[in-house]
């Protein structure tokens, strides 16, 4: 009698505390009439930033790119790239050439007093960097085009102009909003005087990713960023482009560059934003702005989940009573550990241990790493499920019966359950009748450059003759 009175016992103390973790995590569920809302809402933000006489107070800018239209598989000729604005800066040297493509390219650190600092010195950054690598690659003396993944919201006014609306993610350059990124590239390629480049296109790298991935699949009609940041571009109908001021010809089509990360800064997503939302966006370096990106791109989720486990941990709920000052500490939880702990299979923590011993805890029991399991797995299904409720709102709106969505980004590559939680929901989401694919974009961000670029190189070449 007695040990089944303590069995219960016990029992009730494990279903106490689990019962204060749940509650603790619970705002991460959304309930799927919220995602449905969720989409009612997001298709009218598109809707307003489209729209002619709502763009200019609209959040989510919609911005045409000059872009119209998938590879033909017929680009070709060698071309630099540079790719600014996800988890790494580098420079690439890429050759075309039909269905092949050739590829080297070198990552450069932009440290973070660049990132932080004024824009003269990023962009002399920047071409110091590209005249290290054509040294190192021996292109001193070519000429050659170049292709700018400059992946931050800008305003189009050519496929070479690019006026930065807003800095987002770990940028804050003084002096480049509202001035042309091109301009600022050659300007700073002239202060040197030692190298002969020519910057012909510049994409956001949603671009990047749909036309690298066009390139092998025509149905692809939608570019979709998970990384440091979230985005999505998508093939719109010319005549549902308010602000489209270019031709009526064939194809009848421009690519349009959401910025949906922007989405929320109105206020309307505060229906599913938790308190750790809210904390993140206080310190980060744009409160206020990129609502839905900081609920689910990389720079933001790993905080999300110190927060929570900071909360439980402080209510005694894991790691028994220890501390950490790394725990503690702002943005030293990275979102690759999220990835890394919910790879861990059930039974032996393997991955979880060693990333709280690196974080300075003594003894981490099973317990603890389940817990810490949970509560990633509840962060980054919300993530995947948001993202996708956004790719079903495209997906309605183009209404194609089928189409495959070419996706790029650190988060969606590396976490060991993204794609099959976002197949599973977006499946829930769609029309029916929508047949749908996500596609794995390989360096889209230096290919599709190098594809828009070609083309607009080969353009250049029929007008010279
Ligand atoms: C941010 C940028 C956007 C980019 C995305 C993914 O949201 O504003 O331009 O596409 O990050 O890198």
């Amino acid at each position: 009698d007695k040990v089944l009175i303590r069995r219960k016992s016990s029992g009730k103390i494990r279903d106490k505390s689990k019962c204060n973790v749940e509650n603790v995590v619970r705002p991460f569920i959304v309930k799927d009439e919220d995602y449905k809302k969720l989409m009612g809402v997001m298709l009218e933000q598109f809707e307003n930033g489209l729209g002619k006489d709502t763009n200019s107070t609209a959040k989510v800018k919609m911005f045409p790119t000059y872009v119209r239209d998938v590879p033909d598989g017929s680009e070709e000729g060698d071309i630099l790239a540079l790719d600014l604005g996800g988890t790494n800066f580098r420079v690439l040297l890429i050759s075309l050439n039909g269905q092949e493509v050739k590829m080297e390219s070198k990552i450069y650190v932009i440290p973070q007093q660049i990132m932080l600092g004024s824009g003269t010195q990023l962009f002399d950054h920047i071409a110091e960097c590209i005249y290290k690598f054509m040294k190192d690659h021996k292109l001193m003396d070519k000429k050659l085009p170049l292709g700018f993944t400059f992946s931050f919201p800008c305003k189009q006014i050519g496929l070479d102009k690019a006026i930065l609306a807003q800095w987002t993610k770990g940028f804050k350059c003084e002096g480049v909003e509202g001035e042309d990124v091109v301009r600022l590239l050659h300007e700073a390629i002239q202060r040197r005087g030692d190298i002969d480049v020519e910057c012909l296109a510049v994409i956001n790298d949603t671009v990047g990713a749909l036309m690298s991935c066009a390139h092998e699949d025509r149905n692809c009609a939608i570019g979709l960023i998970l990384g440091t940041g979230t985005n999505a571009c998508y093939i719109e109908k010319t005549e549902n482009v308010g602000l489209w001021d270019g031709d009526n010809d064939e194809p009848h089509q421009v690519m349009i560059n959401t910025e949906w990360g922007a989405l929320g800064d109105d206020g309307c997503l505060d229906f599913i934003k938790t308190e750790y939302d809210r904390q993140v966006d206080k310190h980060s370096i744009n409160p206020g702005r990129q609502v839905y990106e900081k609920m689910i791109s990389g720079m933001y989720m790993g905080e999300i989940v110190r927060l929570v486990l900071e909360k439980l941990r402080k209510n005694n709920l894991i790691f028994q009573g220890q501390e950490s000052e790394e725990l503690k500490s702002r943005g030293r939880f990275y979102t690759k550990y999220v990835s890394e702990i919910e790879s861990d299979e059930e039974d032996n923590f393997t991955n979880t241990k060693q990333i709280f011993k690196e974080l300075g805890f003594e003894k981490v029991s099973d317990e603890d790493c389940r817990i810490a399991q949970h509560v990633c797995s509840l962060v980054s299904t919300r993530a995947a499920y948001l993202a996708s409720a956004g790719i079903a709102v495209l997906l309605n709106k183009m209404g194609r019966p089928e189409v495959t969505v070419g996706v790029d980004g650190s988060l969606y590559r590396f976490h060991p359950h993204f794609h099959d939680l976002m197949v599973e929901k977006i499946t829930h989401l769609v029309n029916p009748g929508i047949k749908f694919k996500l596609m794995l974009s390989n360096d889209g961000s230096g290919k599709g450059a190098a594809i828009v670029t070609a083309v607009a190189n080969r353009m250049r070449g029929q007008k010279d003759e």
